[in-house]
C-alpha cells in the first residue's frame, strides 16, 4: 500500500520546486491527476474493512489537505512574479519624445470663403452651388450678356473641348439664374465656387479664382438694401470703423450697376479706398429671362472674390502665394 508520508513529503517538494505556473501544472497533475499514486491509492479503498478504511480516509484527506494549501500558496507566489516580470517586460520609455504631426487646417481660401459665408448665413441666406463646368446659356445669355457683348470677349472664357456650349464659368452669376429658375421668391443667397477664365499668372491674375455671388429677390428691395448689406459685410469682414463707397459701374445683369470700395486707414496715416466687390439691382432682361415676376419683385446681386478679399485682409501681395502650397506661407493662417 502506498506510503502516504512518503508521497506527501516527495509532492510538498515538488510543489515548492516549481519554478514557473506550467511546471507546477504538471506537479499537480503527477502527485493528483487521474493517473497519480493518489488515485490509485484511492481505488484500492474498496477492498479495506471499515476501521480500515476509515483511518485511510482521513490519511488521504490529510494528504489532499496539505497538497491543496501548499499548491495554492506557491501558485499565488508564481503568479505574482509572472506579472512582475510581464511588467518589467512591457515597460514603456516615456522620456521617449512623440512623433510630431504637426496639425493640418482649412487653406487660407477656405478660411475667408467660410468667413464670408457666416456673415450672409447670420443675415438669413441661404447657401447654393452651381457646376463649375457650365453652359453658355446660364453663364452668359440668361444674364443678358449677348454672343457679341465685349464681356464675353473680356472675360477670356476658357471653352470645354468636344461640347456644344460648355464653358468653364467664367463667374459664379450663373448659379443666380440657376436659382432663380428653380425657385420662387422670396430668394436670398449666397454661392461660393472655384471659377475660371483664361489669364495669364501674374501677381494679380489666376486662371483659377474663386468667387461668392450673393442673390436676394423679394417684393420691395431696393438699393438702400444694397447698400446697407454691403457695410454690415464689409464692417463684418475688416473692421467696425469701415465705410463703403459705390461707385457707378457696368455690368450687364444689373442695372444700375457699382463697384464698391472699402475705407482703409494706414498706420503711416494714409487712407484711401479698396475695390472689393461689384454690385448692382438685376436686371429686368435677366428677372424675364429666369423666369421671375418683374413686375413684382426686384432683386438685388453681387460678386465678391474671394482671393482679393483674402489679399486686402491678410497683407498678401502675389496672389500666387495662395497656389503654390509653400508650407511656410500657409503656416501663417
Ligand atoms: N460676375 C461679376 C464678375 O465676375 C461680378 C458681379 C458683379 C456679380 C456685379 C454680380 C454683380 O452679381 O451684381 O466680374
Amino acid at each position: 500500500m502506498t506510503d502516504l508520508d512518503a508521497l506527501q513529503r516527495d509532492a510538498l517538494a515538488a510543489v515548492a520546486a516549481a519554478e514557473d505556473l506550467d511546471d507546477l501544472e504538471r506537479v499537480r497533475v503527477t502527485f493528483t491527476g487521474k493517473r497519480s499514486e493518489l488515485a490509485a491509492a484511492q481505488k484500492g479503498m474498496g477492498s479495506l474493512d471499515a476501521d480500515e478504511r476509515r483511518r485511510r480516509g482521513q490519511a488521504l484527506n490529510a494528504f489532499r489537505q496539505a497538497f491543496t494549501s501548499a499548491f495554492d500558496e506557491r501558485h499565488e507566489q508564481l503568479s505574482d512574479a509572472a506579472l512582475r516580470a510581464r511588467l518589467e517586460a512591457e515597460r514603456l520609455d516615456l522620456t521617449l519624445p512623440p512623433r510630431r504631426v504637426p496639425p493640418g487646417r482649412p487653406h487660407l481660401l477656405t478660411q475667408v470663403e467660410h468667413e464670408i459665408l457666416d456673415v450672409f448665413i447670420g443675415m438669413g441666406y441661404r447657401v447654393a452651388e452651381g457646376p463649375e463646368a457650365e453652359s453658355g446659356t446660364y453663364n452668359f445669355d440668361m444674364l443678358n450678356i449677348e454672343p457679341n457683348h465685349p464681356a464675353r470677349q473680356e472675360m477670356d472664357t476658357i471653352y470645354v473641348d468636344g461640347f456644344d456650349d460648355v464653358v468653364l464659368r467664367t463667374h459664379t452669376s450663373p448659379v443666380q439664374a440657376r436659382v432663380m429658375t428653380a425657385e420662387e421668391p422670396p430668394i436670398a443667397v449666397v454661392c461660393p465656387g472655384r471659377t475660371y477664365r483664361a489669364d495669364a499668372v501674374d501677381a494679380t491674375h489666376s486662371p483659377v479664382f474663386s468667387q461668392v455671388e450673393g442673390l436676394v429677390i423679394a417684393e420691395d428691395v431696393t438699393m438702400a438694401d444694397l447698400r446697407g448689406t454691403l457695410l454690415a459685410f464689409a464692417r463684418s469682414l475688416f473692421g467696425a470703423d469701415r465705410q463703403i463707397r459705390l461707385r457707378p459701374s457696368f455690368f450687364p445683369f444689373t442695372e444700375p450697376s457699382a463697384e464698391v470700395d472699402v475705407s482703409f486707414e494706414g498706420s503711416a496715416g494714409n487712407h484711401g479706398w479698396l475695390e472689393i466687390l461689384g454690385a448692382g439691382m438685376v436686371d429686368p432682361n435677366v428677372l424675364a429671362a429666369c423666369g421671375v415676376d418683374g413686375d413684382r419683385f426686384r432683386g438685388f446681386a453681387f460678386g465678391i472674390g474671394i482671393e482679393r478679399v483674402a489679399m486686402l485682409r491678410h497683407g498678401v501681395h502675389d496672389i500666387r502665394e495662395l497656389f503654390d502650397a509653400d508650407a511656410r506661407f500657409l503656416a501663417r493662417f
